[in-house]
């Protein structure tokens, strides 16, 4: 997965409304500072925000809330890198190993950890983060197991980024913050680009 993040320690999670509008979205996303972004599997026109997302070429692109192995296969055929899960689904995992795309499973307990690094990914998404009790609660959670690098994700703000991104367990943080559901709704890249570009900042060494 860290070949795919290209050192970035952050990872927008879009959900967009119209694909009509994905290059804007990818244009402020860029001009902010992101490297990468993950498009959820949650609107009926995901593969095409994929495609314009990946044809942009600004970004590396991945696909997230990916449930299925036809979900992964559809998303890995649009342009994406990677694959993102909110939870350990063994088919979903299998797919990606037979496509040679990176994927990072979401784990919330140290059971569906264990069966992660049993089945070779040692990057996961911790998810729900935020609900789950943050940063204390994933410090507990990889101190049995020092080879695993987590992605939380779910209810992150900006001003958590720093204190998750100082832990060394923490290889990036997700999140909607710079892209949220209101700010895509209303067109407001500027704000998009703004917030992008706070996180881009604040990521930094
Ligand atoms: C995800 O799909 O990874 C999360 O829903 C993003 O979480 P957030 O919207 O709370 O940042």
């Amino acid at each position: 997965m860290d070949s795919v993040l290209h050192g970035s320690r952050i990872l927008p999670v879009l959900t967009v409304p119209d694909p009509a509008t994905t290059h804007l979205l990818a244009e402020a996303l860029a001009a902010g500072g992101a490297r990468c972004a993950e498009v959820t599997f949650r609107t009926p026109g995901a593969v095409q925000v994929l495609e314009a997302m990946a044809a942009h070429g600004g970004l590396t692109v991945g696909a997230g809330t990916v449930l299925t192995r036809d979900q992964a296969e559809r998303a890995v055929a649009a342009g994406a890198r990677f694959v993102v899960s909110p939870g350990y689904d063994e088919e979903v995992v299998a797919e990606c190993r037979e496509l040679r795309v990176p994927v990072v499973p979401g784990i919330a307990t140290a059971t569906e950890l264990m069966r992660a690094l049993r089945a070779g990914c040692h990057t996961v998404k911790l998810f729900p983060a935020e609900p789950l009790g943050g940063l204390r609660t994933l410090r507990a959670l990889a101190a049995p197991f020092p080879r695993a690098r987590f992605i939380p994700t779910g209810g992150i703000q900006d001003s958590h980024l720093a204190s998750y991104l100082a832990d060394p367990a923490v290889l990036a943080v997700g999140g909607s913050w710079m892209a949220t559901a209101t700010l895509l709704e209303r067109g407001d890249y500027a704000e998009i680009r703004r917030l992008t570009a706070e996180a881009v900042d604040r990521s930094m060494p």
